[in-house]
């Protein structure tokens, strides 16, 4: 699996190492009231090395081909993070998850380093289904799989937890390599 890709000249996705991981607290800490709403590990990340245990983690699944955590570059500054966090090479499916930090939403950011993210994942690693879960009241995160023509397959009663222990109707998006197309569509 490829370490780097190039999104576009000011954006890059690159896989994490050790020494990144102030870099990534720092960003988790100074914006983990936003984080928080819906990613629950951000209020089991107390202290740099919780996200020096991430990365390990992260590099273990990268060894061992079970997932693929991407660092978002943006013009040389870490503003989140994009990956697959599971990798089901039986079926050739992979499930995406992403975060960026609030001063670099709004952008277009996501969408575009998603766009290059599926490219690879089906023309790379030969995925032929990409997924996206969504809780039920994350329209940003949902608008994601909207703009690049996922289609909204379905819901899960109680799928996504949420920070507490809180149990959420998640929405599943899906898209196959055959209906893959690099135009967006506008989710208003
Ligand atoms: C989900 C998340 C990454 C979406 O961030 P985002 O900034 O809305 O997504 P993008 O970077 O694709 O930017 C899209 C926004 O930029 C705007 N934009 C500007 N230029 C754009 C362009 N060229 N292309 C697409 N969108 C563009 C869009 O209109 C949209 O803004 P809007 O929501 O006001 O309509 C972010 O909300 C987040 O990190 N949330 C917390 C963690 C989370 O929920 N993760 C997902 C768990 S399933």
């Amino acid at each position: 699996m490829e370490k780097q890709l190039a999104v576009d000249e000011h954006t890059t996705l690159s896989l994490p190492t050790i020494s990144n991981a102030i870099e990534i607290f720092s960003l988790v800490n100074q914006y983990r009231n936003d984080l928080r709403e819906f990613l629950p590990w951000v209020d089991e990340t107390h202290h740099v090395d919780d996200t020096r245990e991430y990365i390990k983690f992260c590099l273990s699944q990268y060894d061992n081909g079970s997932a693929l955590v991407y660092l978002l570059y943006y013009q040389n500054k870490i503003a989140g993070t994009l990956s697959f966090n599971t990798l089901d090479k039986s079926n050739d499916i992979a499930k995406i998850g992403y975060w960026l930090a609030s001063c670099y939403q709004g952008q277009g950011l996501m969408t575009k380093a998603c766009a290059k993210m599926i490219e690879y994942g089906f023309n790379g690693l030969h995925l032929n289904r990409i997924e996206i879960h969504c809780a039920i009241n994350n329209i940003k995160s949902q608008n994601i799989p909207i703009r690049l023509n996922f289609k909204k397959e379905g819901e899960l009663k109680q799928g996504i937890k949420l920070a507490n222990n809180q149990y959420v109707d998640g929405v599943i998006y899906g898209l196959v390599k055959e209906d893959f197309n690099l135009k967006l569509t506008s989710p208003h």
